[in-house]
């Protein structure tokens, strides 16, 4: 095992950047880094996702007690909802370590290697848009998870040759917005699949407030409220809501966030009272002005609205189709009669 690791090292550190990886492994964007200091890090402190959360009590405390590593687990949801939250929290619960990765990131397989190659038994590697885990990469992973070892080329040309790493048995916590990407051979080897739900403004109140207490910045429940409100169901979002409405609010000199500047500050933001921005109006008004409300496929929409057709189905339009304002049809997407109201619009129903 040692030896493996250092022929591994050898190879890998002649072979490729592992400086370049190291950044692509931490590389989140600033609003998650900013995130970092919000999350919760145990259940206990963890807001919504009840079922889930119970489920995994269960699972985490089974493990521990067997002292065994936590079976491989794949999360799906909207974006930020909390998946990455969740996967730092077992790690907190199951006291081992994580190592944080995502899909893109892993380009080749000695990047995926360089990866399990830390781990210590019991630890956890968390990879993040798993979805877009390179094909051949998914197809070394199947024996990793499953029997713990990984049999890869290593070199290139005449001296390339095979090499068998076992591995520390370990935990893959894969998440992702697009499930239906995953590969069925790499979905059956997840033992625990849960999907995250957006959160209802009551946990997002409580989320708001808990966040504001961090900021050490007073805020009205009725203020709180609001926020969860407008925030499409998606703590990230009340989170980053909260931020502006609190530069409002002391820029006013307002003792404490209440309802009233949450409104002006969402106002001026161009989030109206069912949380949609610009870009939800764009795709609602574009359909309902150039295709009679629809149907109308993906593809199209995207190209009107200058959106890739990924972002809208992974980003707009789950919390659109959500509360209602659009609904999913075999020859395309429509806008529902809520969907028309909510934008002033007369309904017109399809012939
Ligand atoms: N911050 C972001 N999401 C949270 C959650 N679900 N619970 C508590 N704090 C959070």
């Amino acid at each position: 095992m040692t030896e493996d690791k250092t022929q591994f090292n050898q190879w890998y550190e002649e072979d490729s950047d592992t400086d370049q990886l190291l950044r692509d492994a931490v590389a989140n964007s600033e609003e998650q880094h900013n995130e970092l200091s919000l999350r919760p890090q145990f259940l206990r402190e963890y807001i919504g996702q009840e079922a889930l959360k119970e489920e995994l009590a269960v699972y985490i405390s089974a493990a521990k007690q067997r002292e065994e590593a936590l079976d491989h687990v794949l999360l799906f949801g909207p974006p930020g909802l909390g998946k990455t939250t969740l996967a730092m929290i077992i790690a907190n619960e199951m006291n081992v370590n994580i190592k944080t990765t995502s899909g893109p990131a892993i380009e080749k397989p000695g990047d995926l290697v360089a990866l399990l190659n830390e781990l210590e038994p019991g630890d956890i590697l968390f990879i993040d848009e798993i979805h877009r885990v390179p094909t051949n990469i998914e197809e070394i992973m199947y024996s990793a998870m499953e029997d713990y070892f990984v049999d890869i080329m290593v070199g290139q040309g005449p001296t390339a040759r095979p090499v068998h790493f076992p591995l520390p048995p370990f935990t893959l916590i894969g998440a992702t917005t697009r499930p239906g990407m995953l590969s069925k051979p790499l979905r059956d080897r997840f033992g625990i699949i849960n999907s995250l739900q957006y959160y209802t403004p009551e946990e997002l109140q409580q989320i708001v407030v808990r966040t504001a207490d961090i900021f050490k910045a007073p805020i009205k429940p009725a203020g709180a409220y609001e926020i969860s409100l407008r925030s499409r169901g998606t703590p990230r979002i009340a989170n980053r809501l909260l931020k502006r409405v609190r530069d409002f609010a002391q820029v006013q000199g307002k003792e404490a966030i209440d309802k009233s500047i949450v409104t002006i500050g969402l106002d001026k933001l161009r989030v109206d009272n069912k949380g949609l921005d610009e870009t939800d109006h764009k795709l609602l008004e574009t359909m309902i002005e150039y295709y009679k409300g629809g149907p109308v496929g993906l593809n199209t929409i995207a190209a009107n609205i200058g959106e890739e057709a990924e972002t809208i189905e992974a980003m707009v339009e789950p919390y659109l189709l959500q509360i209602g304002f659009l609904q999913r049809t075999p020859r395309g997407r429509v806008v529902t009669e809520s969907g028309y109201n909510h934008l002033g619009h007369a309904y017109q129903r399809e012939l």
